[in-house]
């Protein structure tokens, strides 16, 4: 058959993977190739067991996967092939040198780059898919600008797309933003990217702007939904002290037409691989710009992050009698979100660490994260263990930390539970999703996050 476009993705991550089954599903007369570094994650793209996690995947990829869809380590052979390229390498925070622990690393983003220099023979439209700090594309002009004989046209296309739940996402998205330079090419390449999103997307969804307003609307979307979470959480620590209950106050709050409903749920903090990065890139641009005040303002949102996971492990050790020494605690969930079986900066990895420092021993369940949760955890010091079945799991346990909302702990027969674990036995949950009241009833000692605890004592 031959293919109407042909569109590169460099990067075959939790972004670049499903992005592009989505695009080639929906669109079968394109063809997409998926290349990364990673020879293993292209080989788990090519077997029957994905690299992620992701409701609804398995079925996008099972569709496309060897008709329109192409996972492969030959970077050289697709830029060179493909004249439409998405770059969706990984953005981490930088580890060393000037800007360590705020500043995006952008050393992949780079290499990049230089590759779709060195390997294109033809002009390309070259896509920023992975979050960037703004002005990104300028350096990336720079790079590419050394060469007479092919051009090259940068477009910014942020993905909003979360973990759990990206293939809805993507298939009914709130909107695309495509950002690119307001020149006669600039404005021809982003038609061709609107064509693209135009096979499902309705075009009131997809939006237009400059493409700094682009780069930066994506971290700011970020900082804004991370800040909802910190907002609510700072609630929650005062609710505790007042017997004000955070699930009404979110409520009756979140009626108000102005501020909305979704994402003021309390928590143990917010995780992932992305808002706490990104806020920290935003604060490190302000403070490169001299906005110190501004700076302040957001990291502020992530300090409040941190103290709600100190808080929770000093909950415990009050309600404990203040020593966790040789308790055997049982965490309920390990990756950042439910739906997932993403660890990457999730509050069960910090959880999991003070409660060993405090010298508990920890069993960890989770339904789709123990693998990652092992990796995190290796060298760490301490008695850790890995069980599958949550009812095993909390067997002589002294408490069940609940830290991931699985909908499968909604259900658990905590009757069953409670018999074999030692007694007083608490619960604490860090996601209130447990019926507080019911656990109470069956004898528990129960600890909801903004809420008053509901005790035997
Ligand atoms: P990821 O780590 O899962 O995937 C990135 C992939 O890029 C890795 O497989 C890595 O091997 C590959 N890679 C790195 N350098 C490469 C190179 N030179 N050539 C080829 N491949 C290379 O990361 P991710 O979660 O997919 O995130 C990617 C970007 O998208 C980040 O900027 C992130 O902020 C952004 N983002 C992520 C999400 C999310 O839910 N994870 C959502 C929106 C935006
Ligand atoms: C987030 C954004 O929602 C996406 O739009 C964005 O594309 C993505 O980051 C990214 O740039 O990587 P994600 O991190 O996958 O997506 O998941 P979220 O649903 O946003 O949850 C993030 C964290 O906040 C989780 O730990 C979650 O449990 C927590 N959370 C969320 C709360 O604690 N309370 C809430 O009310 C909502």
């Amino acid at each position: 058959m031959k293919f109407k476009k042909n569109i590169l993705c460099i990067g075959a991550g939790y972004v670049g993977g499903p992005t592009m089954a989505m695009i080639a599903y929906k669109c079968p007369r394109y063809r997409i190739t998926v290349v990364d570094i990673n020879p293993t994650r292209i080989a788990e793209w090519n077997s029957e067991e994905l690299p992620i996690y992701e409701p609804g995947l398995d079925k996008l990829v099972r569709a496309t996967s060897g008709k329109n869809l192409f996972f492969s380590t030959d970077i050289e052979g697709g830029i060179r092939d493909n004249d439409i390229i998405f770059v969706s390498v990984n953005t981490p925070t930088k580890t060393f040198g000037a800007g360590a622990g705020m500043a995006a690393d952008l050393q992949y983003w780079e290499k990049t780059a230089r590759q779709i220099l060195q390997y294109s023979k033809s002009s390309k439209i070259v896509i920023e898919k992975s979050t960037l700090p703004v002005k990104t594309a300028l350096a990336m002009e720079n790079i590419l600008r050394n060469t007479h004989s092919v051009s090259f046209e940068i477009l910014s296309n942020p993905e909003f797309l979360a973990e759990g739940s990206a293939v809805t996402d993507l298939e009914n998205p709130d909107r695309i933003l495509i950002g690119s330079r307001e020149t006669e090419s600039g404005l021809k390449a982003r038609e061709t990217l609107v064509e693209i999103y135009a096979n499902w997307v309705p075009s009131e969804k997809i939006i237009t702007s400059n493409i700094w307003s682009s780069e930066l609307s994506k971290i700011v979307s970020n900082a804004f939904l991370a800040q909802r979470i910190s907002s609510i959480n700072a609630i929650s620590a005062l609710c505790e002290k007042t017997d004000a209950d955070i699930t009404e106050v979110s409520r009756a709050v979140g009626m108000d037409s102005r501020i909305g409903s979704k994402f003021l749920n309390a928590s143990i903090g917010f995780g992932g691989s992305c808002f706490k990065k990104d806020i920290l890139n935003l604060v490190y641009l302000c403070r490169h710009y001299g906005l110190n005040e501004v700076a302040d303002y957001w990291e502020s949102v992530v300090k409040i992050n941190q103290y709600q996971q100190e808080r929770f492990i000093l909950n415990m050790l009050t309600a404990m009698f203040n020593t966790l020494t040789d308790k055997k605690i049982c965490l309920f969930g390990f990756s950042f979100k439910a739906n997932t079986g993403d660890t990457r900066e999730s509050p069960a990895i910090f959880i999991a660490r003070r409660l060993l420092e405090e010298k508990a021993e920890i069993v960890i369940t989770d339904p789709k994260a123990l693998r990652n949760a092992r990796a995190d955890l290796a060298g760490v010091n301490g008695k850790i263990s890995f069980v599958e079945d949550p009812y095993m799991a909390a067997e002589e346990c002294h408490a069940i930390a609940l830290l991931t909302e699985w909908e499968i702990y909604r259900n658990l027969d905590f009757q069953k539970i409670y018999i074999t674990m030692a007694k007083p036995a608490s619960i604490f949950d860090g996601r209130n999703i447990l019926d507080h009241k019911r656990c109470f009833d069956i004898g528990f000692n129960v600890y909801p996050t903004g809420k008053p605890p509901l005790t035997h004592f």
